[in-house]
């Protein structure tokens, strides 16, 4: 009775090497079954994972960092714009980097100014500021400028972008399509961020030595109504409206690498494609087969 199974069993594989229609629809469907299964395998071995390690910096101010700044200013004239740099180390020192920048008028509007630019700074705490004066002027303790010309320096901006270094894909830089406006005031924009290093090696370009960063903000009334002093021209007691960035540097460094399945990973998958589709359609020939010899034994 049992060794009975066995016969049938041994027959139907012959039956296989007898080559019926129904192996060859069974064979067919295989065939394209481990080719779907390889192709989805290829697939995700082409996928490329990104692996993040953190390291401490060991180096801080001693590179320089390139801060691209890209901002459109929706109510000042190109020519009240001025940027200037504070480094923590040279604090009384206020280099105006506006001639290093472009400005462009907004087109569409009769006022309104986009600047944009790369500030190559030290990698210490800084200030970046635009304001309504420029260096000379604020040198000299910003005497020439009137209440009434700060009273009209509206800072609302738009951030296009703000990147401490180069940008790289998947690149974390969060104040890019920030949107800054009041209208209750004149306003101090105040922007923090904390710069943290960055390096990314890609599988197919070189490494590139970046930053990313996280920020916070706050708006703070610089010119209020509610302010005596002011009104009677006492600049002293005003904080000056406009556009500060306020930066630091994390001593942790970030490095975020690029990776690839490995070639036997895939090889590995593949042999277990072809072996495993082989071993279940042979098995179901088998069963196939069985179903067939016992209609005819019926
Ligand atoms: C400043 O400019 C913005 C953008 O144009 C505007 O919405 C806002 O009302 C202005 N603020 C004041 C106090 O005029």
């Amino acid at each position: 009775m049992f060794a009975g199974f066995d016969v049938a069993f041994s027959k139907s594989l012959a039956g296989v090497r007898e080559k019926t229609a129904a192996g060859a629809v069974v064979s067919l469907l295989a065939y394209a079954f481990m080719l779907c299964l390889v192709v989805s395998e290829f697939i995700f071995f082409q996928d490329v994972q990104i692996v993040e390690k953190l390291e401490l910096d060991v180096s801080p101010g001693a590179e320089t960092v390139a801060i691209y700044v890209d901002i459109e200013f929706y109510e000042l004239p190109c020519e009240a714009v001025h940027l200037h740099y504070r480094g923590q180390h040279h604090s009384k020192v206020m280099e105006d980097f506006s001639p290093e920048f472009r400005k462009t008028p907004t087109a569409d509007r009769k006022v309104g100014c986009r600047l944009e630019g790369t500030a190559h700074a030290r990698k210490v705490p800084g200030l970046l500021q635009v304001s309504p004066v420029n260096a000379d002027e604020f040198n000299r303790g910003a005497k020439s400028v009137t209440y009434e010309s700060l009273q009209r320096f509206n800072a609302s901006h738009h951030i296009h972008d703000l990147a401490f270094g180069e940008i790289f894909p998947g690149m974390e830089r969060p104040l890019r399509g920030k949107t800054g406006v009041k209208s209750d005031g004149m306003y101090q924009y105040q922007y923090q961020v904390k710069v943290v290093p960055t390096t990314y090696a890609g599988l197919y370009r070189p490494a590139v030595a970046s930053n990313q960063y996280s920020s916070t903000y706050y708006y703070k009334k610089s010119i209020g109504d509610d302010n005596p002093l002011a009104s009677f021209g006492i600049l002293n007691h005003v904080e000056e409206p406009g556009f500060f960035l306020r930066f630091q540097f994390s001593s942790i460094k970030i490095h975020k690498e690029e990776v690839k399945h490995a070639w036997s990973e895939f090889l590995t998958s593949v042999c277990a494609i072809l072996g495993g589709v082989y071993a279940a359609a042979e098995f179901l020939d088998v069963v196939l087969h069985q179903t067939v010899l016992a209609k005819k034994i019926d």
